[in-house]
């Protein structure tokens, strides 16, 4: 799908994207916005990156709200549903996607580290989507706008399985995004709200500077990416676009990874 695409297959539908102020959000809130939905652009640190993206969001034609809230404190994620009902209606769409890391060898990690990734990345995405349920349930089915209730897309990671060395708390946050997502799936299915994870390799985002920005860098994370590219946030914005879409009508609990191959094993290209 481009800019000049008239395909609009969320029009009239509202989605919020947490995380929306950089990188992957970014790219998903403006892609949620070509699609034809009213965007709420939450962020937690920098309101003018926020707003510099609600402007790219409106520019397609559509409403676009930023909210400030962190997402792993409670009363911020019910305030923030709260206004975005008020204000643009109801809410269709949840891309659960701020996320960080703070890495550290395990001998060195302190609490405080492994905590606010937990709390960010998975805590945060139980608030979010329990307060997106909440109003799916509250608003009830408009068959002319979607065929579900309501649908999710949780940003997880390749290493919701591939374990990685350093950074034992991120690992583990997304492992938990993994079994959230399915659990959440299972128990929502019947009230037809649809919940599933995009589960992203190596993308050009600022999280993971160092892994591209030099020649030797980049080189040594192809050898990790069967297909020899890095990753655009747009590549993600594309399948979360999708699985937000009544073309993923029939798609629920499952991991979509957008990764280049990252998951198949690259070492085995050679050898075994
Ligand atoms: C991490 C990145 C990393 C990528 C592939 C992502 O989830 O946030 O730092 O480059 O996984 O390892």
């Amino acid at each position: 799908m481009n800019a000049a695409s008239n395909h609009r297959p969320l029009a009239g539908q509202t989605a919020l994207v947490t995380g929306a102020s950089s990188g992957i959000g970014r790219a998903i809130a403006v892609g949620m916005a070509r699609a034809g939905a009213d965007v709420v652009v939450n962020f937690v640190g920098n309101e003018a990156e926020a707003v510099a993206v609600a402007e790219q969001v409106a520019a397609h034609g559509v409403r676009a709200l930023v909210h400030r809230a962190d997402v792993s404190q409670e009363a911020e994620v019910v305030a923030m549903v709260d206004r975005a009902v008020q204000e643009l209606g109801t809410l269709d769409i949840l891309v659960a996607n701020a996320g960080l890391q703070r890495d550290a060898p395990l001998h060195e990690m302190t609490l405080a580290q492994w905590q606010r990734v937990l709390d960010v990345n998975l805590t945060g995405q139980f608030l979010c989507a329990r307060e997106a349920v909440r109003e799916f349930l509250r608003r009830g089915p408009v068959p002319q706008r979607s065929r579900a209730l309501g649908k999710i897309v949780c940003i997880s990671s390749v290493h919701e399985v591939i374990p990685w060395a350093g950074h034992v708390n991120y690992a583990a946050s997304k492992g938990g995004v993994m079994m959230l997502m399915k659990s959440m799936a299972q128990e929502l299915a019947a009230q037809r709200i649809r919940v599933n994870s995009i589960a992203p390799g190596a993308v050009r985002t600022p999280i993971n500077r160092d892994a591209w920005s030099t020649v030797a860098a980049y080189e040594a994370l192809m050898q990790l990416v069967p297909y020899r590219r890095i990753g655009e946030p747009d590549d993600i914005a594309q399948a979360a676009v999708w699985l937000a879409s009544d073309d993923a009508d029939y798609v629920t609990g499952t991991t979509l990874f957008v990764d280049g191959g990252m998951t198949l094993y690259p070492g085995f290209e050679r050898g075994g």
